[in-house]
C-alpha cells in the first residue's frame, strides 16, 4: 500500500480533519501543483498526516498539527504562474498569511492553528512556531516538499534520457 494512501484508514485523524477534506474549496487545491506532479491539496494531506502522526507519537496536540497542516499551504493560486498572473512576487514570504486568511474565511480555526500555518515557513520567515505541533508542521513540509521535487526530478531525468523509471 502507497504510505501516501494511510491517512484514509487512519478514523482517528478523519475524525479530527473530516469537514476539511470534504470542503470544495479545500478540493480545488488539486487544480495547483505544490511541487513535481504533486497537487497542493496532496502536499498538504500529505505534510497534516504526518505532523499529526509525530505528534500523537509524542503526545502533542495531533488535532492542531493535523488541521494546521492541512490548511497550511490554502494560497488558492498557482505559485509557478508569472508575477504579471499572480499580481505580487515572494511567494515564499507572503502566502502563509494567504493561507491563514483563507483558511480563517472557510473553516472554523484555532489560534493555534492559525500560528502554525502563519509560522510554517520557518527559517525562511523569522518568527518560529511557538508549538511543538508547529514545528511537527515545519518539519513535515521540509520532509515532505524535498521529496516531491526529488521526484519530478528524477522523472524529467528519466525522459530526458527516454527510460520509465531512473533507479
Ligand atoms: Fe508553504
Ligand atoms: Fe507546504
Amino acid at each position: 500500500m502507497d504510505v501516501r494512501q494511510l491517512y484514509k484508514e487512519d478514523q482517528e485523524y478523519l475524525a479530527c480533519v473530516e469537514d476539511i477534506l470534504i470542503h470544495p474549496v479545500f478540493r480545488s487545491m488539486d487544480g495547483y501543483i505544490q511541487h513535481g506532479k504533486t497537487t497542493c491539496r496532496e502536499h498538504c494531506i500529505q505534510v497534516s498526516y504526518m505532523a499529526y502522526r509525530i505528534c500523537r507519537e509524542n503526545g502533542w496536540d495531533y488535532k492542531a498539527a493535523a488541521r494546521g497542516g492541512l490548511l497550511h499551504d490554502l494560497f488558492l493560486y498557482d505559485w509557478h504562474a508569472p508575477v504579471k498572473e499572480r499580481g505580487h512576487r515572494l511567494h515564499g514570504f507572503t502566502h502563509p498569511r494567504t493561507a491563514a486568511e483563507n483558511a480563517e474565511k472557510y473553516f472554523s480555526i484555532t489560534g493555534k492553528e492559525r500560528q502554525i500555518i502563519l509560522r510554517h515557513m520557518w527559517p525562511l520567515t523569522p518568527v518560529p512556531p511557538a508549538t511543538m505541533a508547529g514545528m511537527a508542521v515545519v518539519w513535515a513540509d521540509k520532509v515532505c516538499g524535498f521529496h516531491e521535487t526529488r521526484e519530478g526530478f528524477w522523472r524529467k531525468f528519466a525522459d530526458l534520457f527516454g527510460r520509465r523509471t531512473v533507479f
